[in-house]
């Protein structure tokens, strides 16, 4: 099936452990797009890992070139998808930014299913605390409000990531 004529970037959005990179991926692949992460691409600008970027330079710092890092991308018009960090939409240059030059998704999955996920890789500074679960539910609640102002919300289940995959195809 043709999928081409969609031809806006498009923008993953959620809340850590959702899914946003190996969903964007797939995506990608399908579309035969590229796929870019934007926790990669500050990584490579700043030669450190994001642990390391909270721990050098502190959040804000991380979240000034979280900014920078996804204007640059979206500003070039190129088709991709780009999965942005969890925190990213909560700034509002970040939000118009992307509202201006793409297709924003917002994926979902409920606390258990988020839980699960995260813990098979501990590489968050934000939940590297006594109890990441608490900072999940809260970071839950005070984001959802700036996700919602996505286009289009889709629910990933505990499922197949590819089943997501279809639903985002099938949306466009
Ligand atoms: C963050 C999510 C992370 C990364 C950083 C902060 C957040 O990205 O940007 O650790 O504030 O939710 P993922 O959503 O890809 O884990």
């Amino acid at each position: 099936v043709p999928v081409q004529r969609f031809d806006r970037p498009i923008v993953l959005v959620g809340l850590m452990g959702v899914g946003k990179t190996t969903v964007g991926r797939r995506l990608a692949r399908r579309l035969g797009w590229p796929f870019r992460d934007a926790d990669h691409e500050i990584e490579a600008s700043a030669g450190r890992s994001v642990s390391e970027i909270f721990a050098d330079f502190g959040e804000t710092a991380f979240r000034d070139g979280e900014r920078k890092v996804i204007a640059r991308l979206l500003e070039t018009g190129e088709p991709m998808v780009l999965a942005l960090g969890g925190g990213a939409f909560v700034s509002e240059e970040t939000r118009e930014v992307v509202k201006a030059n793409a297709l924003s998704v917002w994926l979902r999955a409920d606390l258990d299913t988020l839980m699960e996920r995260v813990s098979r890789r501990n590489t968050r500074p934000l939940l590297k605390t006594e109890n990441p679960r608490a900072v999940m539910e809260r970071l839950m609640q005070e984001r959802a409000a700036f996700y919602s102002e996505a286009d289009l919300a889709v629910d990933t289940g505990d499922g197949s990531h590819g089943r997501t995959v279809i639903a985002i195809i099938d949306a466009l």
